[in-house]
């Protein structure tokens, strides 16, 4: 009875933050339940042995089907920032390389390359865009050359629903030497994501989004020739042996080999949850949801869009001159609407460009309804017409 009051309350809820996190199916909940029921109950080796087809098969199986990656390629992390800096900062660069980055990369992503750039003296260069914000591919054909050591493209970025066209970047750096990076973050899950297709070497995203996963699950694709050419600093216990007194040996060449061995069994068990839902069926085609989110808030007075790029994702971030950002999370919120404030400097490139310090960001995914848009469209409405005093 308790359970169905809550599925009550939660079904009034318009849930428009998946991009912060996507709400939980009950498949991923109950996996995650029943593994913490079983590591009170037996105790957590315990549970990690009985479930151990699970966590080091099953779920590196269902990931790497998710993303067109070969098994042994793909490893699971506790967030995608954790993922990027298993990697990036481990690649041997020097003053002669440069790195593109577009204006879609996220902060955390940025921080670490800043920091590379600082210890490698390489240099970071921005790919420029078209005036309506899509990637400038001819100008990426024309200066793609050896010296560049690393593309870096967010595949659908946080502050906005710009989706790059990440298999065609690819089509562009296959010939050269550089590494291509793609970060799946807000995409996987969302949008088609396959790695054979992009042609990238690495590969980062996050259990929590559009993937419906819990909170503290993410991974990376990591490409062999990419895992050859890192600073080999650590591997540790499940994919290594100290043989004797003076030496190691490393048993796993896998990806795996980038991972630390200590993890949450309960995370890992309700990923592999996700995926599973994820590989029944997961659907691409709520694009009806879409267009009904970006209209609603195209026609909302007073409301400027921040969407650049011709191709758009099912998130829709936007502003209005007088009312900030948190007013109109807040507000909404009391509708029981949840949305979210999103800060430039998390999408810093682009946003500083634009003038962006704050904006609200609503995403949608199939859970979401074209009726749960006219709520919110009509919450919004009220917000706006209300000026800022509530
Ligand atoms: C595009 C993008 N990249 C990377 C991240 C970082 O993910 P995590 O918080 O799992 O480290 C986020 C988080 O929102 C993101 O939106």
């Amino acid at each position: 009875m308790a359970e169905q009051g809550v599925r009550q309350a939660e079904d009034r809820l318009v849930h428009l933050n998946t991009a912060g996190a996507g709400l939980m199916p009950d498949t991923v909940r109950a996996a995650m339940e029943a593994c913490i029921a079983r590591e009170a109950a037996i105790g957590c080796y315990e549970t990690e042995e009985s479930l151990d087809d699970l966590l080091q098969g099953e779920v590196y199986q269902r990931l790497a089907r998710a993303i067109g990656a070969p098994v042994e390629d793909v490893a699971l992390f506790d967030s995608a920032t954790r993922a990027w800096c298993a990697v990036v900062p481990k690649l041997r660069l020097g003053p002669a390389d440069r790195v593109w980055v577009t204006p879609y990369e996220y902060a955390g992503n940025l921080i670490s390359l800043f920091s590379l750039r600082d210890r490698t003296g390489c240099r970071i260069e921005v790919v420029p865009t078209l005036p309506g914000g899509d990637l400038d591919l001819e100008w990426m054909a024309a200066h793609i050359a050896d010296d560049v050591a690393l593309v870096s493209v967010t595949h659908i970025p946080s502050g906005c629903g710009i989706v790059n066209p990440v298999e065609e970047i690819g089509r562009i750096l296959a010939p050269y030497r550089c590494f291509y990076a793609v970060d799946a973050c807000q995409s996987i899950g969302q949008v088609p994501v396959d790695v054979s297709r992009i042609g990238c070497q690495l590969l980062t995203g996050a259990g929590r989004k559009f993937m419906r996963g819990p909170r503290g699950t993410a991974f990376a694709y990591v490409a062999p020739r990419l895992r050859e050419a890192l600073i080999t600093d650590f591997h540790d216990l499940h994919v290594a042996h100290v043989d004797s007194p003076t030496g190691y040996r490393v048993t796993d060449p896998s990806a795996r080999g980038l991972e630390l061995a200590e993890r949450t069994t309960a995370a890992v068990a309700g990923l592999n949850a996700a995926l599973t839902l994820f590989e029944s069926g997961s659907p691409f085609d709520h694009k009806d949801v879409f267009r009904a989110l970006r209209e609603t808030v195209e026609r909302t007075p007073g409301i400027e869009l921040i969407a650049p790029g011709e191709v758009q994702s099912g998130i829709v971030s936007f502003r209005h001159a007088d009312i900030p950002a948190d007013e109109i999370r807040r507000r909404l919120g009391e509708r029981r609407i949840n949305v979210w404030k999103i800060v430039g400097n998390h999408t810093p490139i682009y946003m500083a460009e634009r003038g962006v310090e704050t904006a609200v960001r609503a995403s949608v995914h199939y859970y979401n309804t074209v009726e749960e848009i006219e709520t919110f469209g009509r919450a919004l409405r009220e917000i706006v017409g209300a000026g800022s005093r509530s």
